[in-house]
């Protein structure tokens, strides 16, 4: 198992969570009822309603966007150069302990 942690930008609440390696990001907000992902397209890149801000420390590791992600990030809310939809993160060993930030809203 591998652990991801969200951060709420709206109040700072910390949602610790133990993920499957496969998974993605966005999954595990879900299965874990973090709020603030909504994933209105269910993972296939087409909505931009799991934008997280990936925490700095993390950004090399979790690597930037595809061409296509990039595309559907122009749709989000207060982007950074630390978005990316967490639909496109794929859980896997490296990111045991990622934290991500959950914007103060989606679209
Ligand atoms: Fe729709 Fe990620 S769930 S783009």
């Amino acid at each position: 198992m591998t652990k991801i942690i969200y951060i709420e930008e709206t109040n700072g609440t910390r949602h610790e969570t133990e993920a499957e390696n496969g998974a993605t990001v966005m999954e595990t907000a879900i299965m874990n009822g973090v709020p603030g992902i909504v994933a209105e397209c269910g993972g296939a890149c087409t909505c931009a309603t799991c934008h997280v801000h990936v925490d700095d420390a993390w950004t090399e590791t979790v690597g930037g966007p595809s061409m296509m992600e990039e595309d559907m990030l122009d749709f989000a809310f207060d982007v950074r150069p630390t978005s990316r939809l967490s639909c496109q993160i794929k859980i896997r060993d490296e990111l045991d302990g990622l934290i991500v930030h959950v914007p103060t809203r989606q679209g």
